[in-house]
């Protein structure tokens, strides 16, 4: 008798996440190191007995506390004596007696060839309309689905505004630390953006800031960036966004040679101040192994010397400019001035923020920011997705 999904009852696998929702199973066969299993919609998929063995979720395999790993992959397991269904999942007995049970849900989430599943959405590159998603700082604060909607917001546009929120001092830091501990770096865990009589970078005086990442001088810029507006009553200081994947891919489509060049030749950033020198060599464009665009790199203050023989800096200087240009396209760009209460949150690898000058005489601007590891805006959403 086959017994559906609705029916099936739950096996624990050491997982949070939920599996109870996929199909049920139907049939096992077992032939040359290799199980296929059928699920009741029909579809059948092959999983290797060393990949069983190596997933057993026994409290032998993984332990039932931390739900880490125990088993050790070091031999091939032998063939399995007994593999059959009950109440709709699978259950193997080794030959050398060892049993492993699978729900099924949680087997076919894994089945070879499924892509990765899951609450985190893809990078959505912004359209010629795009309208960032703002979520009220009260509804963040009450509970899951305000979360839900900022997180989702940010992951996919890269940027996500909160609005109505106090004016207090810190508030950043306090909704920072609903989603993960601070990223600190050396302008300290939080900093105070506002035009200071030393300055130790630009963004501390009252000049325009041009689109920029943040820290592209470092090995690890930081993933996300918070930028919490407590005052804002001086003239300009407007703030300006542009999308940094929007941009390398026109330039990838437009001009692929300009696109390989800023993707192939590491520069140098580099910052210095009294008690720092930080720097770091990379791309402006970096790919990841499947040349899929992973990182934009942009600060043209703390570009350091171009090392570049003069034949190949002019090739570059070029392929920088046109690339320049794309980010600055008035129609990818995203303006506005930032009320007091407003927090303004974004990918600080993939987007491209400044600001316009402003003029201190005629008012106070005061923003207050930190940074956030992106591991801990995923965390935060497969944790809110958990079954109860
Ligand atoms: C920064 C920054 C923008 C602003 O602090 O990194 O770019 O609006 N600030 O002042
Ligand atoms: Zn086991
Ligand atoms: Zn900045």
């Amino acid at each position: 008798m086959i017994t559906t999904a609705e029916h099936r009852p739950r096996l624990p696998m050491g997982e949070l996440s939920d599996y109870s929702t996929a199909p049920s199973l139907m049939r096992v066969e077992n032939a040359s190191d290799r199980l296929t299993l059928t699920w009741e919609s029909g579809e059948q998929s092959g999983f290797s007995l060393t990949w069983m063995r190596d997933h057993c979720a026994c409290a032998e395999c993984r332990h039932a506390k931390t739900r880490e790993r125990l088993h050790i992959p070091l031999e091939h397991p032998g063939n399995v004596s007994d593999a059959h269904l009950t109440d709709g999942n699978l259950e193997l007995t080794w030959v050398d007696g060892h049993q492993s049970r699978f729900d099924a849900g949680w087997l076919h989430q894994r089945r070879p060839g499924q892509k990765s599943i899951g609450v985190i959405p893809p990078r959505r590159p912004w359209g010629e309309a795009f309208r960032p998603v703002s979520v009220a700082h009260a509804d963040f604060i009450a509970g899951a689905d305000g979360e839900r909607a900022w997180l989702t917001a940010l992951l996919r546009d890269g940027l996500v505004l909160l609005d109505d929120g106090p004016l207090a001092d810190e508030e950043v830091s306090r909704l920072a630390e609903r989603i993960g501990p601070l990223r600190a770096t050396n302008f300290g865990t939080r900093f105070d953006v506002r035009s200071k009589p030393n300055p130790n970078n630009a963004a501390y005086t009252a000049i325009g800031l041009a689109p920029h990442t943040d820290l592209p001088n470092w090995r690890q810029p930081p993933d996300i960036q918070l930028l919490y507006c407590l005052e804002n009553g001086a003239n300009g200081g407007e703030s300006t966004f542009s999308d940094g994947f929007a941009a390398a891919k026109t330039l990838r489509e437009r001009s692929p040679a300009a696109f390989r060049l800023l993707s192939e030749t590491p520069i140098d950033f580099r910052f210095q101040d009294e008690h720092h020198d930080i720097s770091w060599r990379a791309p402006i464009l970096t790919l990841d192994a499947t040349g899929e665009l992973l990182e934009v790199r942009f600060n043209n203050w703390i570009r350091d010397t171009l090392h570049l023989p003069p034949e190949q800096a002019d090739a570059w200087y070029s392929a920088y400019r046109e690339l320049w240009h794309l980010i600055h396209e008035p129609s990818q760009r995203l303006e506005f001035s930032l009320k007091p209460g407003q927090m303004v949150a974004f990918d600080n690898r993939r987007m491209l923020h400044g600001r316009n000058a402003f003029d201190p005489n005629s008012g106070r601007r005061h923003l207050q920011g930190t940074y956030l590891d992106l591991d801990m805006l995923e965390s935060r959403l497969k944790v809110l997705a958990r079954p109860a």
